[in-house]
């Protein structure tokens, strides 16, 4: 269903380059739950926003299907992210001035095919990760994990065919980390949603079928057994 073939994309800093994605190729097929190890600095960060279509690569193709997204315009590469790519990004990033539910319910508005788009709904999204209790308030009224859990939920809005996760649980609680991590299983078993998920927690990597470690930009399939 995805198919990454030779990306690229480096920054300048001063006179150094960095080469935080150097030549990344990798298959992902409908269902898998691909880990991504990798050192702090390491692009993973940077490789997720490429396959996501949220940074441009310097030389590559990142093909869903027939689609390259790259070569799609502005528009039609906005349409096909809200439409088919959820994200859980790295730091909190819910609007501070929307509540909980508009925050959930927020990528439903840009999504046209309304009659498609839920099977879940906001609401009971949120109480699937505990925060049926919390609808109205503002994000700067949650914990951190309160905060992470309600982006794990936004993730699963629309019914999205891949979500791309950066260190989904990174402030949780070993418990609550251990619950929402059932709940992505879960969502993949049942609705094959595919993940991709950047991680240092081993007990996630055990929960994922193909595995690989970025290395200064390098990306290599891992072995686990
Ligand atoms: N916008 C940017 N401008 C300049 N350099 C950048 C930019 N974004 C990332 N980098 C550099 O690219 C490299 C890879 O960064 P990236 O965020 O992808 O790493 P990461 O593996 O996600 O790290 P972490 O585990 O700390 O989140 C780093 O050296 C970083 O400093
Ligand atoms: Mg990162």
């Amino acid at each position: 269903m995805l198919e990454i073939t030779g990306i690229r994309k480096s920054y300048k800093i001063g006179k150094d380059i960095i080469k935080a994605v150097d030549n990344a190729s990798f298959k992902v097929e409908k269902g898998d739950s691909i880990m991504i190890f990798g050192h702090s600095g390491s692009g993973k960060t940077t490789m997720l926003s490429i396959i996501g279509g949220l940074t441009k690569p310097e030389s590559g193709t990142v093909k869903y299907g027939d689609t390259d997204l790259w070569s799609l315009t502005d528009n039609d590469l906005s349409e096909f992210r809200n439409k088919r790519i959820n994200f859980i990004f790295q730091f909190s990033s819910l609007i501070p001035t929307l509540s909980i539910l508009e925050n959930i319910i927020l990528p439903t508005a840009f999504n046209k095919t309304a009659d498609r788009r839920q099977k879940f709904e906001a609401k009971d999204l949120l109480s699937m990760v505990g925060l049926q209790d919390k609808l109205h308030v503002y994000p700067s009224q949650l914990s951190g994990g309160q905060q992470r859990r309600a982006a794990i939920a936004r993730a699963f809005i629309n019914n999205p065919e891949i979500i791309l996760a950066d260190e989904p649980t990174g402030d949780l609680d070993e418990e609550t980390e251990a619950e929402m991590l059932a709940l992505c299983k879960q969502m993949n078993l049942e609705q094959g949603i595919t993940f991709l998920i950047v991680t240092h927690n081993t007990d996630i990597a055990k929960q994922c079928n193909k595995h690989f470690v970025m290395n200064r930009g390098i990306l290599t399939p891992k072995d686990m057994s």
